[in-house]
């Protein structure tokens, strides 16, 4: 009969019997599906799992940290840690286009791994977090043509790898009670969905370094907050957003000139269509406060009330 502890159990096995005792490669960006995939390699094969964990500079605060702190503190994973965060921001250095700019990420990103997957010996399989709706691709199509999206993916053609995914049999909500079944903990399997590209499709415009601190630390206050209210599990998508202009302020009794930041949370089951979450007055101060007092160079908090269509999901 089907149930997780049979399909976790029997994945295991499958990976044994498809890898031996060969390595398997896997960057692990500490997304749902990329966590699973690892939570169920290391129990299949331990240190035969090479994780690569590329920190491109435009990941959450310590969503870096928290992948480290959990797959190789932890769960003793042969993980590799690169920050190749001055490598990504020079790139992306004056570039204002948003597809311009997810190709730069994307393109950069499949380079990166390329170089340290070079630098290994002997690996003859790439694991990925492939899940059923990735392969039967129905819903998605138009949200692709609206933005492109990336995986990895295109590696170039001399490398190449024998696929490995044990995900590819599950729905989204079956990749959670999968993560749960291997004790992954629950903040993790249940994360909200973040993007490739990450937050620099939040930082509007050209990305500066200020601009993205600004989008990083009010991020983490809106995360903070959210999970204070229990909204973390009600709310399908929350995340803040700095454009690239600025608006007149006062601080100190002087004039000030400094971004605003933009707060969005929706909901939706497909990510097709959204609607916005009605996030009660007195959180939404306490957050506006919070993010004034704590922010630099912001002035001004504003609240996103597009569904989409006519907004996306994201600015860019
Ligand atoms: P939009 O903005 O198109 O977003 O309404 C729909 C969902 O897709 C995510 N998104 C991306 N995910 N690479 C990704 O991996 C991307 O370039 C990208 N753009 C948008 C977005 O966060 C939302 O969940």
């Amino acid at each position: 009969n089907w149930n997780m502890t049979n399909f976790v159990n029997d994945q295991i096995e499958l990976v044994r019997r498809q890898v031996g005792n060969r390595k398997v490669l896997l960057a692990l960006s500490g997304g749902v599906d990329s966590s699973v995939v690892a939570g169920l390699l290391l129990k299949a094969i331990g240190d035969n799992l090479v994780c690569v964990h590329v920190n491109h500079g435009l990941m959450r605060k310590g969503e870096s940290e928290a992948v480290v702190e959990l797959f190789k503190n932890q769960l003793k994973a042969n993980l590799i840690y690169v920050d190749v965060t001055d490598r990504f921001l020079d790139k992306l250095e004056n570039v204002a286009d948003p597809e311009e700019k997810r190709k730069i990420i994307g393109g950069e990103f499949i380079r990166v791994f390329e170089e340290e997957a070079r630098k290994l010996e002997g690996i003859d399989f790439l694991a990925q977090g492939t899940i059923y709706p990735d392969i039967v691709e129905s819903g998605t199509k138009t949200a692709k043509m609206v933005k492109s999206h990336h995986n990895v993916g295109g590696l170039p053609e001399d490398m190449k790898f024998e696929l490995v995914e044990p995900l590819r049999q599950l729905f989204k909500d079956e990749v959670r009670a999968c993560g749960l079944e291997l004790g992954l903990p629950h903040e993790m399997v249940y994360r909200q969905p973040f993007p490739g590209p990450g937050l620099g499709v939040r930082c509007l415009g050209a990305i500066t370094r200020d601009r993205l601190e600004a989008v990083r630390e009010a991020d983490a206050i809106l995360r903070e907050e959210f999970q204070n209210a229990g909204l973390d599990k009600k709310v399908w998508q929350y995340f803040t957003v700095v454009p690239d202009f600025k608006s007149v302020g006062v601080r100190d009794n002087a004039r000030s000139f400094e971004w605003p930041v933009i707060i969005r949370a929706v909901n939706t089951v497909d990510a097709m269509t959204a609607t916005i979450e009605t996030v009660d007055w007195p959180i939404l101060m306490k957050i506006t406060d919070r993010i004034l007092k704590e922010v630099k160079n912001v002035n001004r908090v504003c609240y996103d009330m597009s569904p989409k269509p006519n907004a996306t999901i994201e600015w860019e």
